[in-house]
């Protein structure tokens, strides 16, 4: 019997340094994927291989190359920041290999390669609906406050755009760094001025940082709300923010508490495998990475060849834990709801729990060129 063959599917996210949370929970969505549909498709042997960038741009660069090159891996996936999938960019394009980003958010992500795909989602997507709602529950204005990179500058863009086009003003626009943020001086500012509310991105992992600094300076308790994109409430860190986090309003993709059967099983599952570790956004990002890495194979029969599969991708669609999802065949980027949630205790934990839908949206970035 001949050897079964073998696509190898090179991973590369932060397993070290300060967004190693986003490299566990998106490698571990991954694993969920290939446990609960075996790691066989259309003939074809799955074998993940994956490797720490550490954060870094120019390692995940070279990884990349390495893995193409020396180990024969078919697809590349993972990308936990923005600079990280950008610096992958030309590496997919010159060798023809498929990029699925798993996990970073801004968009213009999807237009630096023909070759790269996403099953994350962008910030636009998920920041404009926070505008749409705000306006429409009594809020006139609002301080925003991003990482100083770009999910911060799209975030900060599609908020206001909204928020201003339905009504509200934006009276003053903070960028952070997103390395080692300092919140004092900002949150200061804000409590004086009173606004309305505070609009905030920051990247998966560092929300806890805010949550308590914006509990302690007391903006809560000048009756400032909070609303944010759902990467500050992250599933991950959500239980250990504790109090000061309930009612806060956000946009996303995914929650833990999602209501459906698929979402039921895929968290049980995940938990299961991994020491009760509840699963975040990123952990879908990489569970639905598997899943349109699966039917895009099976679509071409195990044909793994890059214009192949980046053909096959275009336009499949399937039910995720987060609900309905596609891949738009115009931009290569994921077609999905957005929910509103609020932070509330269910059975003595801290949840997401959604309360509005946004159906099937769009990158809105693309649709706007
Ligand atoms: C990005 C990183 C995150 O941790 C996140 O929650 C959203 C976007 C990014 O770098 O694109």
């Amino acid at each position: 019997v001949a050897a079964q063959e073998v696509v190898k599917v090179g991973l590369i996210l932060p397993m070290t340094g300060p967004f190693a949370s986003t490299g566990r929970q998106v490698s571990a969505g991954a694993k969920t994927f290939i446990e609960t549909h075996g790691d066989t498709v259309a003939g074809k042997k799955i074998e993940l291989i994956i490797r720490d960038d550490a954060g870094v741009a120019d390692q995940t660069r070279r990884i990349a190359q390495e893995l193409v090159v020396n180990d024969g891996a078919k697809v590349l996936a993972g990308f936990g920041l923005t600079p990280l999938a950008m610096s992958v960019a030309p590496v997919a394009t010159q060798a023809k290999v498929p990029a699925i980003v798993m996990a970073a958010g801004t968009a213009s992500i999807t237009k630096a390669s023909p070759f790269i795909t996403r099953t994350s989602g962008t910030l636009p997507q998920y920041s404009l609906p926070v505008g749409t709602w705000a306006a429409q529950n009594g809020i006139k204005n609002v301080v925003t406050l991003v990482s100083d990179y770009g999910p911060g500058i799209d975030a900060e863009k599609w908020f206001t755009k909204e928020f201003k086009a339905k009504g509200g003003e934006v009276t003053e626009a903070v960028r952070v760094p997103l390395q080692n943020p300092d919140f004092a001086p900002f949150l200061q500012r804000v409590r004086d001025a009173k606004p309305d509310a505070v609009f905030v991105f920051l990247p998966s992992g560092v929300g806890s940082l805010f949550m308590k600094q914006f509990s302690e300076r007391g903006l809560a308790d000048a009756g400032i709300k909070l609303i944010a994109t759902g990467d500050v409430t992250d599933d991950d860190i959500l239980n250990s923010m504790g109090k000061p986090s309930i009612g806060t309003i956000t946009g996303h993709f995914y929650a833990t508490a999602h209501d459906s059967p698929e979402n039921k099983a895929y968290v049980e599952a995940f938990k299961k495998a991994n020491d009760n570790m509840r699963p975040n956004f990123m952990s879908v990002g990489g569970y639905d990475g598997m899943a349109l890495i699966y039917a895009a194979l099976e679509k071409t029969k195990g044909d793994a060849s890059g214009p192949a599969f980046m053909e096959a991708v275009k336009g499949l669609s399937w039910t995720s834990p987060r609900g309905p999802v596609s891949i738009d065949p115009e931009t290569r980027d994921i077609i999905q709801n957005i929910y509103m949630r609020e932070v509330k205790e269910v059975d003595g934990e801290l949840q997401n729990v959604e309360f509005q839908t946004f159906e099937a949206l769009k990158d809105p970035e693309k649709a706007e060129a």
